[in-house]
């Protein structure tokens, strides 16, 4: 009762000076002290992707409930520079300071009163996997080094490491689930996910529990085919496989190994050269007769080992388990390669974030690629051409095509999401690794609920 007559008492005296109800709003929210609480529990988390080509920084900022805040006028805050780390091969500690222009930009755009509390990680991913001996590992040791002696930020003993295949298909997996608001829901409504790099090409998607039980064992040394993923209190078995040697830029390499020396009816009229991929060089020659759709798809499915024993009920291709087709993967997000051929042969608008495609479409486009000379595809895919890969575009059409017809089982007419970004909150975010790994960097932070672990 008397608190009753002080509250009252209190809002009378209140009443004169309240004018508006814009005014009370304004009033509440710099007056509650709820509101400071929120902003303090507020986090922010740095990721450095470290790919073969450059170094890129990506800065999100989580609220309480771990959804994404606006950095300025984006959702993150995102720069890249040039050469990527495996550039510096027997410079560790340049390969280093090549971060500290981006790390600086971090310390900007992070309040300072935060660094502290600022989880940073580094992935590295493609190029420097490939580097012979322990010249990566140098390189990382050197990366450590510099962001604990240079850095304000929480880094981690486990910061700085090599993602592999199998961890970027399943932070992909992450990134596009938590962007579409997937996560936390039953498997069936989880979107599986496709990304084409330059060497390997990840699948991943989640699978119920007794396909997860059942599922093959592997090799000792190899990657098991189902991680256990907890995601807003919810576990999840998720199926993912990468596969080495069946990248953009890697499947040339196998296309052409076909042939050896002989022309390869993948390469259009007129083209005689030689491709490198990692340090190797192959002939890459046209046929007389130039390029031809039907063989050169007998290629490509020979290059994807289609015919390779199964050991298991089905596989997708060289002997791999296909991880039983179940819901998870009824919906198909296809990112990198599978986003930027299709944009760099001008099939669709840059700007786009994403869009519908079918493997049909692939293999539409393939048919007219393979039957252009080398001179005239010079100038219908100008963009190719720009990146001196023109030769290619019937190749790569229709590996496209086989990987995912014959060598993941879909249907020629199902429609696929190709991205580079999802829309989230009135901005784009990029459909990568990075923010998968932020969200599991930020949920080790003791103030968050364990949101996302491995188990
Ligand atoms: C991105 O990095 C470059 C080079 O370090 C810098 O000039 C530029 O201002 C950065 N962009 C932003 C938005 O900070
Ligand atoms: C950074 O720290 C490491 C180990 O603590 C040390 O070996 C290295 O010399 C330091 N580097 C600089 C530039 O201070
Ligand atoms: C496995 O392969 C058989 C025959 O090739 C097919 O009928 C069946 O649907 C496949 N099952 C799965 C789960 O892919």
């Amino acid at each position: 009762m008397e608190f009753l007559i002080k509250l009252i008492t209190f809002l009378l005296f209140l009443m004169p000076s309240i004018t508006s109800s814009q005014y009370i709003r304004n009033n509440i929210f710099n007056n509650r002290k709820i509101f400071a609480k929120q902003e303090t529990i507020s986090s922010y988390a740095v990721v450095f992707d470290a790919g073969s080509t450059g170094s890129r920084i990506h800065i999100y900022l989580f609220d309480q409930n771990l959804d994404l805040l606006h950095i300025g006028k984006a959702v993150e805050f995102f720069n890249k520079t040039t050469p990527g780390l495996s550039a510096y091969e027997n410079n560790p500690e340049q390969a280093a300071k090549s971060l500290i222009p981006l790390l600086e930009q971090a310390e900007r755009v992070v309040p300072k009163d935060l660094h502290r509390k600022t989880p940073v990680r580094l992935g590295a991913t493609a190029g420097l996997r490939l580097l012979n001996g322990d010249a990566s590992e140098k390189i990382l040791q050197a990366v450590r080094n510099m962001l604990s002696n240079r850095s304000t930020f929480n880094v981690q003993p486990d910061a700085v490491s090599i993602i592999d295949g199998t961890q970027e298909g399943s932070y992909l997996w992450v990134t596009v689930n938590y962007l579409l608001g997937n996560l936390g829901k039953k498997y069936t409504k989880t979107v599986g996910v496709m990304d084409l790099g330059g060497g390997s090409v990840q699948m991943a998607y989640a699978v119920s529990k007794k396909t997860a039980k059942n599922a093959p064992k592997v090799a000792d040394g190899d990657d098991p085919y189902i991680r256990k993923i907890v995601l807003k209190g919810k576990p999840y078995d998720l199926y993912v496989h990468s596969y080495l040697h069946f990248g953009r830029e890697a499947s040339r390499a196998e296309i052409l190994k076909v042939t050896h020396n002989s022309p390869n009816p993948c390469i259009l009229a007129g083209f005689d050269g030689t491709y490198t991929y990692s340090g190797e060089e192959f002939k890459a020659t046209a046929p007389a007769s130039g390029a031809n759709f039907k063989e050169c798809k007998k290629i490509i499915r020979k290059a994807l080992k289609l015919n390779y024993p199964c050991p298991y009920q089905n596989c997708t291709f060289g002997g791999i388990w296909n991880g039983g087709r179940g819901s998870g993967q009824k919906h198909l997000f296809a990112s990198s390669s599978f986003y930027y051929l299709p944009e760099d042969a001008g099939l669709i608008d840059a700007n786009i974030p994403n869009f519908q495609i079918r493997p049909v479409d692939l293999e539409i486009e393939a048919k007219k690629a393979c039957a252009l000379n080398f001179e005239d595809a010079k100038s219908t895919y100008p963009l190719l051409e720009k990146r001196n890969i023109v030769s290619y575009v019937c190749m790569d059409f229709i590996y496209q095509y086989v990987l995912l017809v014959d060598g993941f089982g879909l249907d020629p007419l199902q429609e696929i999401t190709s991205g580079k970004e999802i829309e989230y909150e009135n901005a784009v975010v990029e459909a990568a690794w990075p923010l998968g790994n932020a969200v599991e960097a930020i949920s080790s932070l003791p103030k968050f609920e364990r949101m996302m672990y491995f188990v």
